[in-house]
């Protein structure tokens, strides 16, 4: 995934000067979330769903996958009942993963107890998030649980951990976009991007 030039794509104004490449255009992103949406309905379909968004990351893609599973479940024979929850998870710190993974606000847990549960997250990094987001949701019991996520970054620093489905594998860089951010900037902006080194020093905190 090398990327394309920037003047390819229509970005934000504000944005031009902080980007590097555009790693996934908007309109991919699109395409790939319809066919995870087929795929999700076709293993978890049957079962109430209860899709968990991971915020605040995961927001658009949360919109975007739920819309597609929608669209299959009023066009087809079949179809299961979907409900959504929310949860705050925050590990980052700048561009840099911190050690602590805080989970910060959201409905009960506990609600997710008997369920199918289907976790939508943004990016896996080092897996820390959903390794210790996964451990808290077995205390609740749910009846399966499976993890979807946009994004899995190529990097030395996993910790091994994969979801049960992934969009697109990325290189390691940081990346943001499609509610992606960096210190909450970046997330009005459509298309996934890399930073570049100099954006990095602009918005840090
Ligand atoms: P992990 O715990 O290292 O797997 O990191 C997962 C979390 O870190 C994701 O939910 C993101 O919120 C954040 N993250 C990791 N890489 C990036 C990136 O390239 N851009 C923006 N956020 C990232
Ligand atoms: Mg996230």
């Amino acid at each position: 995934m090398k990327g394309h030039e920037l003047d390819l794509f229509c970005v934000p104004k504000h944005y031009e000067n902080d980007l590097d490449k555009v790693i996934i255009p908007h309109g991919l992103i699109m395409d790939r979330t319809e066919r995870l949406a087929r795929d999700i309905i076709r293993d978890m379909g049957g079962h109430h769903i209860v899709a968990l968004c991971v915020l605040k990351g995961g927001y658009t893609f949360f919109a975007d996958l739920l819309d597609y599973i929608k669209a299959l479940n009023q066009n087809s024979d079949k179809s299961v009942p979907l409900t959504v929850d929310f949860i705050r998870v925050k590990s980052y710190c700048n561009d840099k993963s911190t050690n602590s993974v805080k989970v910060i606000g959201g409905d009960e847990l506990s609600n997710l107890s008997g369920k199918n549960v289907l976790i939508v997250e943004d990016i896996v990094e080092t897996g820390r998030t959903m390794e210790t987001l996964l451990s808290l949701l077995s205390e609740c019991n749910p009846k399966m649980v499976k993890v979807v996520s946009l994004l899995v970054k190529r990097t030395p620093r996993s910790s091994g951990y994969r979801p049960d489905y992934i969009g697109f594998e990325v290189p390691d860089a940081f990346l943001v976009g499609y509610a992606l951010d960096y210190n909450e900037y970046f997330r009005d902006l459509s298309h996934i991007c890399i930073l570049n080194d100099q954006a990095k020093e602009k918005y840090k905190v």
